[in-house]
Parts: C-alpha cells; sequence; structure tokens
C-alpha cells in the first residue's frame, strides 16, 4: 500500500495536494512519500523477523541522499556497487559494517575506497576479482572480508535485461565453479571469506525462483562446511518485484514465508538486498500536458517529461500507471503519451486508454520511485528534474532542478 490517494478528486500525497506542490516547484518533478518508504521499510523487516538478517537496501534503485538517510535511520544497511554509491550510502549515514559491496567490474580504487572504509563484505564477482581484493589488501595490510557471488543459473521469469542469474548473463561465478573459487578464496592470505551470495534479477513476481536459488545457496554452504570452509552469512540479493499494472508480485510476507524456512536452520546470518521493493511505490513523476496533437488517427499527449526522466517504457516496455492529478470527466480516449525527446522511443504509454486531458493538466506516472531518477540522464541537454519528499502535508525539495549552467559544468571550449 501507498499514500498516494484521491481526495475529492484531487491526487494527494499524503497529506499534500499533489497540485499545489506541482505549483511551487514547476514541471516535471519527482514526488517521494516518506510515510511509505517507512512503511515499506517496517514491513520487510517484520517479514524477516524469524530469521537473523541484515537488509541491505540496494542503493541503485533511489540514490537520493534523503531518501538514503531516511532509510539509513532505519538501522539498516546498504547493497553499493560503486565507489559513487559507497560514498551516498556513508555521506546518508549508513553504518559501514553494513555496507555490501556488489558488481562485476570493481576498480582498484574502488576496491581501495572500500577497504579503508571496512565495509561489511565485498560480494565477488570473478576469480580476477578475487585476486586483485588480495593483492590492494595485502598492500594496505588489511585483511578482506568477501562473499562469492554464484550464477546459480535460475530464470527468474522477468525481463531479459534484468536478468541477472542464469548461465548466459555476466554476473557471479558459474555454480559448477563456486567450490574451486572458495576453495582458491580460502587459501588467499589476505581475504576472509565469509558468505556466499547471489542475486538472480529484478521485478520477479514468482516465488519459485528465490525458493530455488535459496536451496541452492544452502547447499552451497552444506558443501563448503564439509570441505573446511566456514560460512556466516547467505546473501539471497533483491528482486522482489511490485505491482505496476496486472501484476500480482507475492507480499513481502509471502515472499519471506517462502524462504525463511529453506535459509532458517542454517546458522547464518542473511543478507537481503531489496531495491525496488522498497522504494518503487513510493516515488511518483508529475509531468504536466503541453499538447494534444492528433496525426490522422492517433492521439499523442505530449508532456513535459521525457524519456530522460523515466526511461524504463523505452528500455524495459514496462506499463506505468498513469493518473491524472486532478481527476477529469473528459472522453475516454485511446492516446500515445509522448515526451519531448527526439526518439520514438519517448513514451510513457502507448494506445492506453485514458480521459483525454487538456494542455496544462498533470499527470501522474506511478511506480517511478525506483529506477526512475537513478536512471535519468541529460540527454537531448535536459536539465534533470527535482526529486520532491513530502512527510505529512509539508514537502522538501531534496534535489534541486538543473539549470543550463550544470549542463555545461567541467566542460571546455578549444580556442585555438
Ligand atoms: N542486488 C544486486 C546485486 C542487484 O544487481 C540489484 C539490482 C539488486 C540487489 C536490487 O534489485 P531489486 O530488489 O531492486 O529488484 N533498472 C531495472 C532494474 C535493474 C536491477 C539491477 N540490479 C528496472 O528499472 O527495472
Amino acid at each position: 500500500m501507498d499514500y498516494f490517494e484521491y481526495k475529492d478528486g484531487r491526487l494527494f500525497c499524503e497529506d499534500a495536494d499533489i497540485t499545489d506542490i506541482a505549483g511551487a516547484v514547476g514541471t516535471p518533478f519527482y514526488l517521494y512519500s516518506k510515510r511509505t518508504l517507512l512503511r515499506h521499510c517496517d514491513i520487510i523487516h517484520r517479514a524477516l523477523g524469524e530469521v537473523e538478517h541484515l537488509t541491505c537496501y540496494s542503493v541503485k534503485a533511489n540514490s537520493n541522499l534523503a531518501v538514503l538517510a531516511l532509510l539509513a535511520a532505519q538501522g539498516i544497511g546498504a547493497d553499493v556497487v560503486s565507489g559513487g554509491e559507497l560514498f551516498r550510502a556513508l555521506k546518508a549515514g549508513f553504518a559501514p559494517e553494513k555496507i555490501v559491496y556488489s558488481g562485476v567490474g570493481k576498480t582498484e580504487a574502488e576496491i581501495e575506497y572500500g577497504l579503508g572504509q571496512n565495509i561489511l563484505t565485498f560480494n565477488v564477482e570473478s576469480i580476477p576479482e578475487l585476486e586483485l581484493i588480495n593483492d590492494i589488501a595485502g598492500t594496505m595490510g588489511k585483511l578482506a572480508p568477501v562473499a562469492l557471488r554464484v550464477n546459480p543459473d535460475i530464470d527468474p521469469k522477468t525481463h531479459p535485461y534484468i536478468a541477472t542469474g542464469l548461465r548466459e548473463n555476466k554476473f557471479g561465478i558459474p555454480h559448477a565453479q563456486a567450490l574451486e573459487g572458495f576453495r582458491l578464496a580460502a587459501g588467499m592470505r589476505n581475504l576472509r571469506v565469509i558468505g556466499v551470495d547471489a542475486h538472480i534479477g529484478s521485478q520477479i513476481t514468482e516465488l519459485d525462483p528465490f525458493v530455488e536459488s535459496a536451496k541452492k545457496l544452502c547447499e552451497l554452504v552444506e558443501t563448503l562446511k564439509d570441505d573446511g570452509i566456514s560460512i556466516e552469512q547467505i546473501d539471497i540479493g533483491g528482486g522482489l518485484g511490485i505491482r505496476y499494472a496486472d501484476e500480482i508480485p507475492p507480499e513481502p510476507s509471502e515472499w519471506a514465508g517462502a524462504i525463511v524456512p529453506v535459509l532458517k536452520g542454517m546458522g547464518c546470518r542473511i543478507i537481503f538486498e531489496p531495491g525496488r521493493s522498497l522504494v518503487g511505490n513510493a516515488g511518483i513523476l508529475v509531468t504536466k500536458v503541453l499538447y494534444i496533437k492528433r496525426s490522422g488517427d492517433k492521439v499523442f499527449v505530449v508532456v513535459d517529461a521525457g524519456m530522460n526522466d523515466l526511461i524504463r517504457p523505452a528500455l524495459y516496455g514496462s506499463q506505468h500507471e498513469i493518473r491524472p492529478v486532478i481527476r477529469i470527466d473528459s472522453e475516454e480516449t485511446v492516446v500515445d503519451i509522448v515526451g519531448p525527446v527526439c526518439e520514438s522511443a519517448d513514451f510513457f504509454a502507448k494506445d492506453r486508454t485514458i480521459p483525454l486531458p487538456g494542455p496544462g493538466d498533470l499527470l501522474a506516472i506511478m511506480g517511478a520511485g525506483a529506477y526512475g531518477f537513478t536512471m535519468s540522464s541529460n540527454y537531448n541537454s535536459r536539465p534533470r528534474c527535482p526529486e520532491v519528499l513530502v512527510e505529512g502535508s509539508t514537502f522538501k525539495v531534496v534535489r534541486e532542478r538543473e539549470n543550463y549552467e550544470d549542463l555545461i559544468r567541467g566542460e571546455h571550449i578549444l580556442v585555438d
């Protein structure tokens, strides 16, 4: 459940009237609900209550500092995939001993940064990465805590671009080579092998892939134990889907109910890396209708947000619900909702039946709290839009709208 609801035909975020916020900050803008964020945090925490666990929020989903700080204050940890994300996580107040670092392409500088900050774990994705971490830790006089990310070859039944645990994906060490990888790691002087890890994909709406992955990790922990390698921590990644259109993802309690029994008896601390399920439905993108354009028998609703602001429909064909911010009674019309960017992929909805809005009307693109702003860009030299956080009836701009000067920061004209 979220806190975006109509009151007398006007869409509110908690107790704040979205039309008023638009009047104050202009459009387009991202809007996040604090109450929803905290609620999702609490739901996930309670669902996992039966096992010793640490939730490490996947920062890539929404890395706004205010959002991160809110989550950090709940005592959870963070899952980061770059030096930049580690920097943000630390700035926002996540404790280093609650930060895990994932990703296939960690650089030397990033590894040094993580080691220097004494983070909880490096989720290591290849043998060469193990060797590099071992070398750097040696030079720094540190013992690097590592988990090996295995690729369990499980079909998460999601969009191919966000499936990560199939054999052909670049992620993790193939399950069949895992034992060999762990033996190698255990023999390296400057590593402390503490965990196993897997993340099989994102926007997963079925339980089976999670259960299968958890079982494979538990089997691996047993095999390693027989081999003399004891494991303290099992990281099962993130991936729980949310409802965008008509999908029916499992509730966090159902998801936990399926995996907790598998993991419970292992004597290990369980790490979870949820991203989307924490923040996805806590955010929307608010945009204004610029024109209604009729071309042949097509009707285009041209809005002031573009694919540079929210790329998910263009990249994954994702279906975001789109609501009028003030309910209208106009004729139901089949429209394409498109942005101003010079690409035919710049759309938010195709052949969607909605009450026809008029120029100046506001639309709310729902479920935009995850992988929305974080995937935005300056394409077409469009300044990135602001992010606004609502708490009760008050709102604060937590990232300002970029201006034209921001667009050219760091660029140099070379004059002969
Ligand atoms: N852990 C790791 C190692 C990950 O790679 C990811 C997401 C997560 C956790 C969090 O997954 P979540 O709980 O959010 O599903 N841009 C795409 C999603 C890409 C997900 C990448 N990895 C989208 O907009 O759907």
